[in-house]
């Protein structure tokens, strides 16, 4: 049909971690209550070190296990609701951080929060057909520990910080089916911009987690299907189902109505909580060095966040 194809993934975590029990110290809950409500366990902190600065560690290592020559890239995409600054976007900073300030190329943010991924695949994929010979790198880099209230137990425990990077390129004989969506709720999910009554106050995440947990479970079902009717296949014909990964017990849940076993949904939530837009990029690095990824096979990747904002992705690895 003619559609991206990921080249080459790259994932970068910050060293300093912050486990359960760590978390019990500073507010009133227990490893026993994290792990059993959220399956997570550790979460990674970045210790000074900005979205931009993960974004190039995991574009990095992307672009050197794609064995392209940097200068090809004409398209860079970061998806993030944690950017440096305002303006000007963060794919510009990591633009110039990985050398490239005199390629020509766009460079531009998507704010998609944690749909961020599959948003990015299909806006690569649009640009991209435009422009076959060129490259895309799509970086998913997350500082979430710069919203985090430390003293609200209800979010402070879900997040963790993390980049992760594909290496993209049109191709003639590869597939490709997506949807994105969203649903205009400002309330459920969200950071709050600067206070103009009060702009020195913080601006940390709200989030009304059962609320996002019936809408992850709803959504996400309708997501996969849609895709799978685009592309003529059922269940049975995807190797990998790659959920964003938000809550242990979300992904369960999802696998149980899609009927499937729990082994095609791929799940590292324990070993990095929630990352935001970075999760399923991430997940797709680990699958990488676990050779669990083989040619050919057919992965949907699935995010959903605020926004409400949701969209999936089947490719053909
Ligand atoms: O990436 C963006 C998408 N985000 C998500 O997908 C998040 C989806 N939602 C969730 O993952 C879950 O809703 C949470 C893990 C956030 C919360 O789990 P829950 O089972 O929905 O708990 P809850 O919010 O209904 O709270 C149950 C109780 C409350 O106490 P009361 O009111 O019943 O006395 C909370 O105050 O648990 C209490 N609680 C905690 N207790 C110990 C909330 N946070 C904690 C905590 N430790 N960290």
């Amino acid at each position: 049909m003619g559609a991206i194809k990921i080249l080459a993934t790259g994932a970068y975590a910050p060293e300093h971690t912050l486990d359960n029990d760590q978390l019990s110290q500073m507010v009133d809950t227990s490893d026993e209550w994290i792990f059993s409500r959220t399956g997570m366990k550790v979460r990674h902190i970045s210790q000074g070190e900005n979205t931009s600065d993960l974004g190039v560690k995991a574009a990095r290592i992307a672009i050197q296990n794609s064995g392209i020559a940097p200068e090809k890239i004409g398209l860079l995409l970061v998806s993030t609701f944690t950017p440096d600054c305002y303006t000007p976007a963060t794919a510009c900073i990591i633009q110039e951080k990985l050398g490239l300030a005199q390629v020509p190329m766009m460079a531009f943010d998507i704010s998609a929060a944690c749909s961020g991924f599959p948003y990015a695949l299909k806006i690569a994929n649009a640009l991209l057909k435009e422009t076959p010979g060129q490259y895309g790198l799509i970086v998913s880099s997350e500082v979430i520990s710069k919203v985090v209230d430390y003293t609200d137990r209800s979010t402070c425990i879900l997040f963790g910080d993390a980049a992760g990077a594909v290496v993209v390129q049109y191709d003639e004989n590869a597939m490709l089916y997506t949807c994105a969506h969203s649903r205009a709720d400002k309330e459920t999910l969200y950071v709050p911009g600067v206070d103009m009554q009060d702009q020195t106050s913080p601006s940390y995440i709200y989030m009304n987690g059962r609320e996002v947990f019936k809408f992850a479970v709803e959504t996400v079902p309708q997501a996969i299907d849609e895709v799978l009717k685009q592309a003529g296949l059922t269940i049975d014909g995807i190797d990998y189902i790659v959920l964003h990964q938000a809550n242990a017990r979300i992904i369960a849940s999802i696998q149980k109505r899609l009927g499937c076993k729990s082994e095609k949904l791929y799940m590292n939530i324990a070993e990095y909580a929630n990352t935001s837009s970075a999760s399923i990029p991430v997940a797709l690095d680990e699958m990488v060095h676990k050779g669990m990824l083989k040619k050919g096979m057919k992965v949907v990747c699935v995010g959903f966040g605020a926004g409400l904002t949701w969209g999936a992705a089947l490719l053909e690895w």
